[in-house]
């Protein structure tokens, strides 16, 4: 079944040479871009879509999320909106929660942000565990999560739970042990929050070679709190992403922009915890890969929407329109180290957004306004 997208006004396709494309059209073939070119001068195809004129974009890629979860924190966040500091603490609310709850509970949220996503033009979704933090409930979460995507995230290490507060030893080798057999099948990825209230650089570093030697790629949560030496922790190490980067120093960027570590800012932090925003003009004139994605988690970002992160990207981050876009789509696939999205050149999946707008800035320039009129793409993956 091959599927022709015609009259488009503003194609971005992120082929290398030509990133966007004027008066386009678009052809998909079981799934796949087969064909683009001039509006118009599309070969035939079994069904035709009419763009009217409007911007079609890659679908987003959000390669950062903790939606396994139960529970509500929006009194954390109306505390926080009066002057209260985020910590890492409040972690543990949700883990009280979130072991509390069934399956069915766990799954059903998770659907329902899933579908929240996928309403705002997200194509692909990363997973993580981190709210159960014992070896069944991180495993369960895992399974939960991979009914909803392949992108899937063991985060055992992302808090100490309350049982282990004097023992924290003996907790990371629960990470490592019994924790890591019961959730290594189902995780495609490890991830550490190395940070102040969380994990050490050493305790990093256990955790992350741990998975790594199961076969899980590395990521990082790093600076979210206070500069460390998280983010270099995760270029020596070769982590996929480090994510957060809102304290970085210079050795930090340097070590991004030389490394092929994928800096993930996530505004939706900043707006909800009122930390200082990161500039991502440092990152991304230094030559570091930045991505952009939601964190949508009940504690420091409660969003699933891809369009409100590139708004505030783009307003507070410095980021040009077409950066964020990028760093959203493109940059989230380097993230998840895919070269099979992020893009609409012949060969990647065709996992796309028609917008309701003649151009991608319109995400930013009318913010908050629902502007997605289709989303095609084979599966959320
Ligand atoms: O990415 N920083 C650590 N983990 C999440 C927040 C989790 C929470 O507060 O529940 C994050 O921001
Ligand atoms: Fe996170």
């Amino acid at each position: 079944m091959s599927t022709l997208i015609d009259n488009i006004g503003l194609l971005v396709t992120h082929e290398s040479e030509r990133s966007e494309r004027e008066n386009a059209a678009l052809v998909i073939d079981n799934g796949t871009v087969t064909w683009v070119g001039d509006a118009g001068a599309a070969p035939d195809a079994d069904e035709r879509i009419d763009a009217d004129g409007r911007c079609v974009i890659p679908g987003f890629v959000d390669s950062h999320s903790h939606i396994v979860f139960a529970g509500d924190r929006s009194a954390e966040f109306e505390h926080r909106m009066t002057g209260q500091p985020y910590a890492a603490g409040g972690i543990r609310t949700t883990v009280a929660a979130t072991r509390a709850a069934s399956d069915a509970e766990l799954t059903a949220n998770a659907a329902r942000l899933v579908a929240e996503m996928r309403a705002q033009g997200t194509t692909t979704v990363e997973i993580k565990s981190g709210y159960g933090l014992t070896a069944v409930d991180e495993s369960r979460s895992l399974a939960i999560a991979k009914t909803l995507t392949s992108e899937t995230t063991y985060l055992g290490a992302h808090v100490v739970p309350v049982e282990f507060k004097d023992d924290p030893a003996g907790y990371v080798a629960l990470v490592i042990g019994e924790m890591l057999d019961a959730c290594a099948p189902h995780a495609k990825w490890i991830d550490v929050f190395c940070d102040n209230g969380a994990f050490d650089v050493d305790q990093a570093r256990a955790i992350l070679n741990a998975g790594v030697e199961r076969g899980l790629g590395a990521r990082m949560h790093g600076a979210q709190l206070a500069p460390s030496g998280a983010v270099q922790l995760a270029v020596e190490l070769g982590a996929a992403s480090v994510d957060h980067c809102t304290y970085l120093t210079d050795a930090d960027v340097d070590a991004l922009a030389a490394s092929d570590t994928v800096a993930t800012l996530l505004p939706g932090v900043e707006f909800s915890t009122r930390q200082p925003y990161p500039d991502a003009r440092r990152l991304i004139d230094a030559g570091a890969t930045v991505a952009l994605a939601c964190d949508c988690n009940p504690g420091s970002s409660f969003t699933s929407s891809m369009p409100f992160c590139i708004a505030v990207a783009v307003r507070d981050m410095n980021f040009s329109p077409a950066e964020a876009l990028w760093a959203a789509t493109a940059g989230g696939a380097a993230a998840l180290r895919r070269t099979d999205i992020g893009g609409l050149a012949i060969g990647q999946r065709a996992d796309l957004v028609i917008l309701d707008a003649p151009s991608y800035v319109h995400l930013a320039y009318r913010p908050g306004v629902p502007l997605v009129h289709r989303v095609i793409s084979s599966a959320l993956s």
